[in-house]
């Protein structure tokens, strides 16, 4: 697919800032490539489309999201293949959590092609920022929020949205040690939690804090009511290894639906992988570490990609995972082969591939 790109002015860098950055050390979000997309909801429709060179806003101190939380994003990656081309990976997945998003947060939706226009005309001015080297990508941050300058709590009437990137590697450098939270909750049903908004990380942040202090490096939040079941990990969905099958908690209004999650269930599947989407018990895992019946637990999510973890803390008790060679772990088995369809190695039989 081609885009119209008249509708959309373009400004372009004086200068590009490409050779500031090593791409043999690419940390996670730091570096921003020279461009990005903007357009403002306005009058009830979409306009002011551009692509400008990376820069500040100026903002009103009055403005609506930066008080009452109106704002939301997304994640997601491009790749080259060995011709050098750049591919995206399901955008259009993103464009619809993004819509649904919108929606729960009262905010206005955004046309597909508004969306992926954008996109499309970023990644080609920016091309050359998508790395090839093996393990990195470009992450792409699409994000919205409102624009109102108004302090009556109300859904704002305009917004702004901008999608800028950054090339990035590895998102951790080590498996990494997590802490079942069982005080503090990331979101409840009736909440937020299925939606990619800014608060839901916000609120995050304190009982993540307190577990970095305890050692751990990032929380499993268990639900809200019981503090039984497990939601997620951190920043994403969280997958187990249980007697052989691909184990993660089934989706509700307070578990985001994780586009790699979701791609990682369909590429299990495709390999054999019996995969069950059900509650997740804390106890079952404990359990299961002890009896040696669950074999691998990891984080599933854009930034990470696939994170196996090392151990889970719980109670008070540290609950070491057993390690693996690579060609005996499922989830480095599903990530190489993620892997390989986005980088355009392996057969795209889902048509994920953009
Ligand atoms: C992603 O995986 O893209 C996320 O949204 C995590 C991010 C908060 C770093």
């Amino acid at each position: 697919m081609t885009t119209d790109l008249l509708q959309i002015e373009l400004r372009k860098a004086e200068r590009s800032r490409i050779q500031e950055v090593d791409f043999n050390n690419l940390p996670f979000g730091k570096h921003f490539s020279d461009h990005m997309f903007v357009a403002d909801f306005v009058d009830g429709q979409w306009q002011n489309q551009q692509i400008v060179p990376f820069d500040n806003f100026t903002l009103s101190p009055a403005l609506s999201s930066l008080h009452y939380g109106q704002a939301i994003f997304e994640g997601m990656k491009a790749f080259k293949n060995e011709a050098g081309e750049v591919l995206m990976f399901r955008p259009l997945d993103n464009v619809k959590r993004m819509n649904e998003s919108a929606h729960r947060m009262c905010m206005a939706t955004l046309p597909e092609d508004v969306f992926m226009g954008g996109l499309e005309a970023l990644l080609r001015v920016d091309a050359d920022w998508v790395p090839s080297t093996p393990g990195s990508s470009l992450y792409i941050r699409p994000y919205m929020f409102a624009t109102d300058t108004y302090l009556g709590v109300a859904p704002s009437k305009t917004y702004r949205f901008c999608i800028f990137t950054c090339p990035v590697g590895q998102y951790y450098s080590n498996p990494p040690k997590l802490k079942v939270e069982t005080d503090y909750i990331r979101s409840a049903p009736g909440g937020t939690g299925f939606a990619k908004c800014a608060g839901n990380y916000a609120g995050s942040l304190y009982p993540t804090l307190l577990a970095q202090q305890q050692g751990y490096d990032q929380l499993i939040w268990t639900d809200a009511v019981e503090h039984k079941y497990i939601e997620e990990s951190g920043t994403m969905n969280i997958m187990f290894v249980i007697d052989g099958k691909l184990v993660t908690p089934a989706l509700s209004d307070s578990i985001l639906r994780g586009i790699t999650r979701d791609t990682l269930i369909k590429i299990a599947k495709t390999m054999g992988i019996e995969v069950e989407e059900r509650k997740v018990s804390i106890a079952e895992v404990v359990e299961g570490i002890g009896n040696g019946r669950l074999t691998e637990a990891f984080g599933a999510g854009t930034a990470v990609v696939v994170s196996p973890y090392s151990l889970i803390g719980f109670n008070g008790q540290d609950y070491m995972l057993p390690e693996h060679a690579p060609s005996d772990s499922i989830a480095l088995k599903l990530k190489e082969q993620l892997d390989a369809i986005r980088t355009g190695k392996a057969d795209d039989s889902f048509g994920w591939v953009y």
